[in-house]
């Protein structure tokens, strides 16, 4: 169970306890890769983009950010593995810190979801298997054009404790670039969806196979970057049942629910509770997202988010789809401690403080999520002017 929280009923705007961090509301900024670190060096637009969307007491999640040299397959996305990126990213956690708000940064690696041109000398991108993902998916080139997914290469066992220490480094490294916590991406697709989903997995060593053995990499992560930071600073993200970049999984509240388990041992072995566990909702999927053009229906989510968040022994996040009412409705009924908002973030700075007011929301601008302007599309959308009416 999570930690009871202020009386009665909670709404998007009470307060919540998370471990040791106090949130003064349940409206968090979901990460997503926006492509303006320019050469994987955040720039100061970003503390522009990041200390727009703070409030005093509240909870951001950074885009996607590289763990490795090996691990970005989009452009101009951020890294945390050099001192050049810790530097920068330090200016922007100060920044975000003076408005109030709390910042994790969510620690990436893409796995087959890259190309040769986003890897060190043109190698073959690394996986847990060497299938690619189908033509179906585009991946976006540097050129802004969309290039096709290319074979990548299964990593040896030898060499999987290689990419674990580099999760717990650049968890190390966040600390020390002012990050509250981390937050491990394990969900849509990317590196460690790729050993969860059995649709990608088909190892035959001991990182395949069974349940146990397909959460191992995920587990072995978790324990590394704990070891490394404390595991109350530590969070994952997980998105069973969504198959975006072809991560289908043949029983997905089978396997939420393992990786769940598994969560919550590691929380007793450890002595400490995780941050939080953040779960992508299938509604996800109404957004074009979808492998096969379907998807559960409202009934079906709502029980696989539910049976998730009470299997879990700590903070759950939901996200996915979420409208002011859906989000009010999820933490009033427990179906969720935090809720995080992506694409209505975007276009809104003031998010937070126009779902308190239910004021109208400017409308997204889809064509500039992953362009490398600094300014257009990604910090000039406007704030709410409130009139004065004397
Ligand atoms: C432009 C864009 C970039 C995203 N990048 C990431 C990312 O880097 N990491 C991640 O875990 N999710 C990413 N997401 C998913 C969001 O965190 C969020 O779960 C999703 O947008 C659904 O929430 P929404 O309906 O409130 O937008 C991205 C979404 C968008 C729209």
């Amino acid at each position: 169970m999570a930690e009871t929280q202020s009386q009665g009923t909670p709404t998007l705007f009470s307060p919540y306890k998370m471990g040791k961090f106090n949130l003064s509301h349940r409206v968090v900024l979901a990460p997503m890769t926006r492509c303006r670190a320019l050469n994987g060096i955040p720039r100061p637009a970003l503390a522009e983009y990041y200390t727009q969307r703070s409030t005093p007491g509240g909870f951001l999640i950074t885009e996607g950010t590289s763990v490795s040299d090996t691990a970005a397959g989009f452009p101009h996305v951020p890294g945390i593995y050099n001192e050049e990126q810790v530097g920068a990213w330090k200016k922007i956690v100060d920044a975000v810190h003076a408005k109030g708000s709390l910042i994790f940064c969510q620690l990436w690696h893409v796995g087959r979801a890259s190309h040769s041109v986003y890897q060190p000398g043109g190698a073959a991108p690394i996986s847990s298997s060497n299938k690619p993902i189908s033509n179906r998916w585009r991946i976006l080139m540097p050129d802004a054009t969309y290039g096709i997914y290319p074979k990548p290469r299964a990593l040896d066992v030898s060499e999987i404790e290689v990419v674990v220490e580099h999760y717990g480094k650049a968890a190390f490294n966040a600390i020390r670039a002012g990050f509250d916590g981390v937050e491990i991406h394990g969900a849509h697709g990317y590196l460690i969806d790729q050993f969860l989903k059995d649709g990608i997995n088909d190892r035959i060593d001991e990182y395949g196979g069974s349940l146990a053995n397909r959460c191992k990499f995920l587990m072995q992560i978790v324990r590394a970057v704990a070891e490394a930071i404390g595991a109350d600073r530590v969070a994952i993200r997980i998105s069973p049942a969504i198959d975006h970049l072809g991560a289908i999984d043949s029983n997905p509240l089978k396997l939420g629910l393992a990786v769940i388990e598994k969560l919550n041992e590691f929380q007793l072995q450890f002595g400490s509770k995780l941050a939080y566990l953040h779960v992508t909702q299938p509604r996800y999927h109404a957004y074009g997202q979808t492998e096969q053009g379907k998807h559960g229906n409202e009934d079906e989510e709502a029980y696989l988010m539910r049976t998730l968040k009470r299997s879990y022994d700590g903070t759950f996040m939901c996200s996915g789809g979420f409208t002011r009412e859906l989000g009010m409705q999820a933490v009033a009924e427990g179906d969720a401690d935090l809720v995080s908002y992506g694409r209505l973030f975007i276009s809104n700075p003031d998010l937070v403080l126009r779902l308190k007011v239910n004021a109208p929301l400017n409308r997204y601008i889809r064509k500039t999520f992953y362009t490398q302007d600094p300014v257009v599309g990604y910090t000039d959308y406007p704030f709410l002017v409130i009139q004065s009416r004397l």
